[in-house]
């Protein structure tokens, strides 16, 4: 069997990982893959902008199975061309990424099906501000509709900064780019969780619970990014919570798309927020996380084809996952200045010594081969995962590789797990 996974992440190094321990793969082709990916699939040039030239990559592999890792493709309609085309592809449809790709969309639809999230407003104008703030009290959270890389959200402490803020993304002098709805919203306050699930378009099947790590500094400080860090224990959800999850969000949002007439085929991200009240969506993503996925991955026993495999055929309730009991954890080293500018292009050393501490594997997020030498080649650079049988271990042991990794402005959190690890003391 022949896969094709689109991506260049460290997300669609996992994948690769996992796909290629799949006793069915034969071969696997990453486009437009990096560094490390091509350490274990074959890479081919692609712009994951340009819709044609990923259906042309598909045109030329002919992939027996497609796996679409970044939303950029999924919100483009790639799944849509493909299936078209009469390739096997792991994904929602463009209709049904939109739970991803407008926030307008995804808190319309949550409000439609009584699926539990925060209060909210949806402005087309700017003149509908000033009115739609007035049942809002601070701090007030500003988003913009469509995909920002982590940069659309605002938290404001004030009236006045909301309105500023809403008015920058109107505007475009926020993001670039002028956005056609603004959302505003009412702020939670609680624990993140990162609950994933493949969905058939009928049946639902969690993946192992995970908490990201947002913000760039420790103790949760400073600017969003893509994500500084991740672990996933047995522990993070009990079975009540996450049959709760399940039974008032995880099915009701299947059900509510399939009822719509988008079903939505593919992973689907309900990023949580644990309130006083209860567990409340702060977002969906309709692909994989990012650095979830690669700490996920390393806990599933199970394999993974064969249930992207059920997933597209509709027989989702016929797969029983099964995961590694304990914990893993997966601490991500970024450029220097990242999430703000940085410079590409240093050398990256102790690779090999770092991949050799038991239960470690390297994730490549942003790392290009300059003949046999890897240098770095984006804000997030790699991260070391590991699996261990509890949550301390397997910090220790991706700390343990971390430390022998070396590229110049090599930053990491040196925290991740901090809020678990309070939790067992
Ligand atoms: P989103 O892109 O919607 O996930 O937002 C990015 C991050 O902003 C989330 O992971 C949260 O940390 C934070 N956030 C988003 N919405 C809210 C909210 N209503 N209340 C508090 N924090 C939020
Ligand atoms: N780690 C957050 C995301 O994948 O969106």
């Amino acid at each position: 069997m022949k896969v094709l996974i689109l991506g260049s992440g460290g997300r669609e190094h996992a994948l690769a990982w996992a796909v290629k321990r799949s006793k069915r793969v034969t071969e696997i082709v990453c486009a437009p893959g990096n560094g490390g990916i091509a350490q274990i699939a074959r890479c081919v040039p692609v712009d994951l902008k340009d819709l044609d030239a990923m259906v042309h990559v598909a045109d030329i592999e002919q992939p027996d199975l497609t796996i679409v890792g970044p939303e950029l493709p999924l919100s483009l309609g790639i799944v849509d061309a493909m299936q078209r085309r009469g390739f096997r592809v792991f994904g929602p449809t463009r209709a049904a990424a939109m739970l991803e790709s407008s926030k307008g969309f995804a808190k319309r639809f949550l409000q439609r099906h009584n699926i539990p999230t925060a209060n909210y407003a949806v402005c087309t104008k700017a003149d509908e501000l000033e009115k739609a703030i007035d049942i809002f009290r601070a701090p007030i959270v500003v988003k913009a509709d469509g995909l920002a890389a982590g940069k659309g959200v605002i938290i404001c402490p004030s009236r006045q900064i909301a309105l500023e803020a809403a008015h920058g993304l109107f505007s475009g002098k926020l993001l670039g780019e002028p956005q056609h709805q603004v959302i505003l919203e009412e702020f939670l306050d609680g624990e993140e969780i990162s609950f994933l699930c493949l969905s058939d378009g009928t049946h639902v099947a969690p993946l192992a619970p995970a908490q990201d790590h947002k913000r760039i500094g420790e103790g949760d400080t400073g600017p969003n990014t893509g994500g500084m860090g991740v672990y996933s224990t047995d522990t993070l959800l009990d079975a009540a919570m996450q049959e709760w999850i399940m039974h008032h969000i995880a099915e009701p949002t299947v059900q509510g798309m399939a009822l719509e007439g988008t079903p939505f085929m593919g992973v689907l991200y309900i990023g949580l927020m644990m309130t006083a009240r209860g567990p409340q969506v702060l977002e969906f993503n309709a692909r994989f996380g990012d650095p979830e996925t690669q700490a996920i991955l390393l806990r599933l026993e199970s394999d993974l084809v064969d249930a992207l495999e059920a997933s597209i055929d509709g027989r989702l309730d016929q797969v029983e996952l099964r995961w590694t009991p304990g914990a893993s954890a997966c601490v991500v080293a970024s450029s220097s200045g990242y999430p703000g500018s940085y410079k590409t292009g240093f050398p990256i050393t102790g690779l090999s010594t770092a991949a050799e501490v038991p239960g470690v594997q390297i994730f490549h997020s942003g790392s290009a081969r300059l003949g046999s030498q890897l240098m770095t080649g984006g804000g997030r650079v790699l991260a070391a995962a590991a699996a261990a049988p509890s949550l301390q271990e397997a910090l220790a042991r991706a700390y343990q590789a971390m430390a022998e990794i070396q590229f110049e402005g090599i930053y990491f959190r040196r925290d991740i797990g901090h809020r678990a690890l309070k939790r067992t003391q």
